[in-house]
Order: structure tokens, then C-alpha cells, then sequence
């Protein structure tokens, strides 16, 4: 038999993934592994569209561009609702099995390194967090060597004759993102003049916001599960999670707000 459905896909290796920990098995641990398996592919997928949208931007494709964009916000959004599944589990269902999953947690995630430092939220500490010459420290070297969405996008501005800040256009990528004030005056220029231009800084926006809805709904959801109990991973919990709440990617989107 040629190609299947099956062998497409996988299928068997991808089913044979789920093997719960706990004695019995519990019952609510095969939902928490595939939402967080389902999660790690939707990481994946998020991560290839973003690393296609910085090549569309350096050929100066906006409209490829924000195709692209719309693509992710979607799976964003799917991303987000996902939370309301793993709600439906108790503290009690959820403490059933807890204490298997030792010093396991999402904070060690590499992908969602990955995705915080492409959107410009960069930590060279967080490479420490993984074994030297690990898969995922390479990876996220290899991240932090490589200019961030924010950068593809200033240099598309540039290349569409925009007067960006030089100094903005040569910065240091392994930095985080930080507010650019020279810069601000020159999108709220941009936001009047160029429609086009003033749609993709808005899909930005709905990046930045979606990602800021996740880490809220995230917390809540680590809130009604265990309340301020200590993370697996040895954060404070939630405590930890808050101190993460509305720090955007984007800050001069978000500053000219009050200009436009
Ligand atoms: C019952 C469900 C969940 C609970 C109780 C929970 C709890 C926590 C806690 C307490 C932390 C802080 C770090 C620590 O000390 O462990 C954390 C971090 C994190 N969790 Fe969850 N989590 C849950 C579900 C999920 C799911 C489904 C995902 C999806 C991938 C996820 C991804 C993450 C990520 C990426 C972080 C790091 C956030 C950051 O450092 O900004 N978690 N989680």
C-alpha cells in the first residue's frame, strides 16, 4: 500500500505519545498531556509562520504579510481557548496525579523561549535553564542570535522609506525590545499617512494583546487549580506568573496610542 492517511501522519508514533505517569492511570492525566502536547505543535506551527512573516518583510511583501499575520492571530486565538478544556479539571482531579509530575513545568518550555525571544522579549539566562550542548540551548542561542520580529518589521519601515531612528536599526538584537521615544513620532506619522502600513502595525497589536490574554488566562487558570501554591518548576506560582502580566513585545505600539 502506498500513502495513507496513517502513514502520512504518523499516526502510531503519534498516539503512542501520550503515557501518563501516575499510578491507575488517573483519569485527568491523559487531558493534561495532549492540551500540553497540542500546545508544544501549535508552538511549532506559530514559530515557522513568524520565521516565513520576517522573510516576507525583508522582500517588502505587506500583503503576504499580512496574510501571514492573520494566520497566527488565528491559531492565537485557538491557542487562548484552549485554557477553557484544561478548566473543566478540578484542584481534586488535577492533585491526583500532581505530585508525579516532580519538578516538570511549562517554565521550562523551549519553544515558548523561543517564541518570547523572536517577539523580542530576550534573556540570554534563560539558556542556562538547559543541559550545555542540549538540543533546545542550541536552539535558543540560535534565537537569541537572530533579529526579532520587531527588527524584521523596522527594516521594512526603512525599506519603504520610512525615516526610522538609525540607532534603532543597528541595535544590539540579543537586547530586549525596550520603547524607542525617536521612534514614536514617526509611526504616528506612518498610523495618518499609510493605511496599509497602519494595518500591520494594528495586526502587531492583536499579536502583542493575544499573547497578553494567554499569560492572564494562563495565571487564572493556575489560580483556580492550586491556588498560591508553588510551581512544579519552582517559581512561586502564581505570584511568579503575575509578575509576567502586561509587559508588551511592542512597546511603541502601545505608546502612541495616546498621540494618535
Ligand atoms: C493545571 C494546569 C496548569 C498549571 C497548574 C500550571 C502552573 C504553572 C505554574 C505554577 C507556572 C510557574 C512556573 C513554575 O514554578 O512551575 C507555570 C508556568 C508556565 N506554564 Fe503552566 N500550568 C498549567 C498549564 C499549562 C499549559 C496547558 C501550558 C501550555 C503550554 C502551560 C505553559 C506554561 C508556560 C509556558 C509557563 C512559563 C511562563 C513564564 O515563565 O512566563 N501551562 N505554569
Amino acid at each position: 500500500m502506498g500513502l495513507t492517511y496513517s502513514s502520512y501522519l504518523k499516526l502510531d508514533e503519534l498516539l503512542s505519545l501520550q503515557r501518563p505517569v501516575s499510578d491507575g492511570p488517573e483519569h485527568d492525566e491523559t487531558l493534561f498531556i495532549v492540551i500540553h502536547q497540542v500546545y508544544e505543535l501549535w508552538f511549532k506551527e506559530i514559530l515557522h509562520e513568524i520565521d516565513y512573516l520576517k522573510r516576507l518583510l525583508a522582500q517588502n511583501d505587506a500583503p503576504r504579510s499580512l496574510h501571514t499575520l492573520k494566520r497566527v492571530l488565528t491559531i492565537l486565538k485557538v491557542v487562548v481557548a484552549q485554557i477553557d478544556v484544561l478548566e473543566t479539571m478540578t484542584p481534586l482531579e488535577f492533585l491526583s496525579f500532581r505530585e508525579r509530575l516532580e519538578s516538570g513545568s511549562g517554565f521550562q518550555s523551549f519553544q515558548f523561549r523561543e517564541l518570547e525571544f523572536v517577539l523580542g522579549a530576550t534573556n540570554p539566562e534563560a539558556l542556562n535553564r538547559y543541559p550545555v550542548a542540549s538540543e533546545s540551548r542550541r536552539r535558543l542561542g540560535r534565537r537569541l542570535a537572530d533579529p526579532p520580529l520587531w527588527d524584521a518589521f523596522l527594516h521594512f519601515l526603512a525599506g519603504v522609506g520610512c525615516s526610522v531612528p538609525s540607532d534603532q536599526l543597528t541595535r544590539d538584537v540579543t537586547k530586549p525590545v525596550v520603547a524607542a521615544p525617536a521612534l514614536q513620532p514617526i509611526l504616528v506619522d506612518l498610523y495618518r499617512r499609510d493605511p496599509t502600513m497602519a494595518s500591520l502595525c494594528e495586526r502587531l497589536v492583536d499579536l502583542d494583546e493575544g499573547f497578553q490574554e494567554w499569560r492572564y488566562r494562563h495565571v487564572k487558570m493556575v489560580q483556580r487549580t492550586i491556588g498560591t501554591k508553588h510551581g512544579t518548576g519552582g517559581s512561586e506560582g502564581a505570584a511568579y506568573l503575575m509578575t509576567t502580566l502586561n509587559k508588551p513585545f511592542f512597546p511603541d505600539l502601545w505608546a502612541i496610542r495616546t498621540e494618535l
